[in-house]
């Protein structure tokens, strides 16, 4: 199935609904304002508010995607066309980590805690496993983000080890990441 095919209205556990579909042309801007809204909510993640990507290497990433080298999974306000949840994965070029797709997400904070994460979550791994060519999927996880690593462990990720003060926080804190995969292959 073509990814920009598919787009599903979805209720959410508090009753509200959100358009589930792939990224695609023209999602720049509203990729972009989701990337940085996350960044301000949270210090669970890499981007910083500082280092957020620019409108150019976001939507190369959406080209990215009908070419078979990026998957992005937007949940988008269906009131007020603003993207709100995120999962996304890249896949390697090199040819020995071809088979790996390393995944990305969030929900950003007024949408948390409905399944939105989850569900996405659960969505992506079996659009992976629909890829012949992705047989192992991974993340990094920083150490107190304890809600995240039980939905990919409730997901089916093991823990496979851990990155010693591989974060810096920006006042100075250094944080452990916790290292995940899921093996999705034969
Ligand atoms: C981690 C994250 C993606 C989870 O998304 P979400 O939509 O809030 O999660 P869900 O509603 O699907 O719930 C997932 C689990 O989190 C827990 N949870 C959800 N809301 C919670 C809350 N307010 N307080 C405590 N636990 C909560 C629940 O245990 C839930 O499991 P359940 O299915 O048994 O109820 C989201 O919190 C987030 O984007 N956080 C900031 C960015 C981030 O940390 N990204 C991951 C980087 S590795």
């Amino acid at each position: 199935m073509g990814e920009e095919a598919m787009s599903e209205t979805i209720t959410l556990k508090d009753g509200r609904e959100v358009v589930l579909r792939s990224s695609g042309q023209g999602d720049g801007h509203v990729v972009l304002a989701y990337l940085k809204a996350l960044g301000e909510s949270t210090e669970f993640i890499l981007t910083h508010p500082g280092d957020t990507p620019g409108l150019g290497p976001v939507e190369e990433r959406i080209e990215w995607i009908g070419q078979g080298k990026f998957y992005s999974l937007v949940a988008v306000d269906p009131q007020s066309g603003v993207v709100v949840a995120n999962t996304a994965y890249s896949f390697s070029p090199r040819v020995k980590l071809e088979h790996i797709a390393d995944l990305g997400t969030g929900v950003l904070p007024a949408w948390q805690g409905v399944g939105l994460g989850s569900m996405m979550l659960g969505r992506s791994i079996e659009d992976m496993k629909a890829n012949p060519k992705i047989h192992r999927l991974e993340l990094t996880v920083m150490v107190g983000n304890d809600r995240a690593q039980r939905m990919y462990e409730r997901a089916g990720f093991v823990v496979e080890g851990r990155k010693i003060k591989s974060i810096r926080q920006p006042d100075g804190e250094y944080r452990d990441e916790i290292i995940m995969g899921l093996w999705i292959g034969e």
